[in-house]
């Protein structure tokens, strides 16, 4: 999709270089490593990164699609996009939720909340063990750990809580928006998210202009489908907010039309929400939105906010029009398609 969205940059005449760099499945199974040092090295030459949709797989998986001479070698599959935000900790994952007016895929039409998804803590901080380390054992209350078990640990600290908490409160503050919730589950997972919970409540009281409330993410999925219009800034650690974001994307269009930011300090890797729908590849089928969108983003993050602006409303004038349709909106036309009838806009 990021050959549709180059249609729609050049045509806004955007003022940038663009470098292409290696990164995903092919090669994991050919090198090993799906985000290869090198492009490690050229993203640190460039001011921010769009990221196409690619796959991820499960441990097994991976293993089992390893070239031959690298099986057997201890290699552990990571996710380029995780280890991205780790490296450049791109601590804020951003996704806007917002129905595009006329769009036939809309749950409701005036859906706009945006998620603050914790981007680098949480169980994505990869601190996984598929047999547990004796010396765990020897920690009182862990000796009856099953001897069997895999763990994965959940790592949330005060200053990942406070930061994301602050930027979205931030965000709700600049933006003008209502509200802000808390999403955890601390009723039962007491000590990671009782932490993030307690950080928010102290947070908000810096926010006194801006409405606050929390929910347990299991009772928030039912609340979001039952009351859309209650929402308005969400904030989550990692995996919840990897969760709701999809139910959020379902929302306002589905995953063609999620788009997402990974902000840090001074980095930025804008990307679509969803995977790459493999059996598609090539065939320029998919919707392109997605990454328009988190192309509109960039330009934003970059400085470009009147572009940004003749950006969204392209694309809401084609949605709304309804000429040009991917599939999944039950049209015919091809991810180009798209694009080019956006890109005609602007
Ligand atoms: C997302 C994706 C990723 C995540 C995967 C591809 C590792 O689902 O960005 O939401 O879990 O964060
Ligand atoms: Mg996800």
């Amino acid at each position: 999709m990021l050959d549709a969205t180059r249609i729609v940059l050049d045509k806004a005449k955007l003022d940038a270089e663009y470098l292409h760099a290696d990164v995903g499945w092919q090669f994991w199974c050919a090198e090993g490593n799906p985000l290869p040092q090198r492009t490690i090295e050229l993203m640190k030459k460039t001011d921010c990164a769009m990221f196409g949709a690619i796959t991820s797989k499960p441990r097994t998986i991976a293993d089992d699609e390893l070239a031959p001479e690298l099986k057997n070698k201890g290699l552990v599959y990571r996710s380029p996009i995780v280890r991205m935000r780790q490296l450049f900790d791109l601590y804020v994952c951003k996704r806007p939720c917002k129905a595009i007016p006329n769009n036939p895929l809309n749950y409701k039409e005036g859906i706009d909340f945006v998620i603050f998804r914790e981007n680098t803590e949480d169980l994505y901080s990869g601190y996984e063990f598929n047999t547990i380390p004796e010396a765990m054992f020897r920690i009182k209350g862990m000796e009856k750990l099953p001897r069997d078990a895999a763990i994965s640990i959940k790592v949330n600290t005060p200053k990942g809580c406070e930061r994301i908490i602050k930027a979205a409160f931030e965000f709700a503050k600049k933006e003008k928006r209502k509200k802000v919730t808390c999403v955890h589950k601390a009723n039962v997972v007491r000590a990671s998210d009782g932490l993030f919970l307690e950080t928010f409540e102290r947070i908000a009281k810096e926010y006194p202009d801006i409405e606050s409330g929390d929910a347990n993410v299991d009772s928030l999925c039912q609340w979001l489908l039952k009351k859309p219009f209650n929402y308005d800034v969400l904030v989550a650690p990692n995996l919840y907010g990897d969760i709701i974001s999809d139910l959020c994307a379902q929302m306002t269009g589905g995953l063609g039309f999620g788009s997402s930011g990974n902000i840090g300090e001074d980095y930025a890797v804008f990307e679509p929400t969803h995977g790459s729908a493999p059996k598609y590849t090539g065939m320029y089928k998919v919707n392109p939105i997605a990454t328009i969108l988190a192309a509109k983003m960039m330009l934003e993050w970059l400085g470009e906010t009147e572009l940004a602006i003749r950006l969204e409303k392209a694309i809401t004038d084609v949605v709304h029009e309804g000429t040009v349709r991917t599939y999944d909106m039950g049209g015919d036309a091809s991810s180009l398609d798209m694009a080019t009838a956006i890109a005609n806009k602007l």
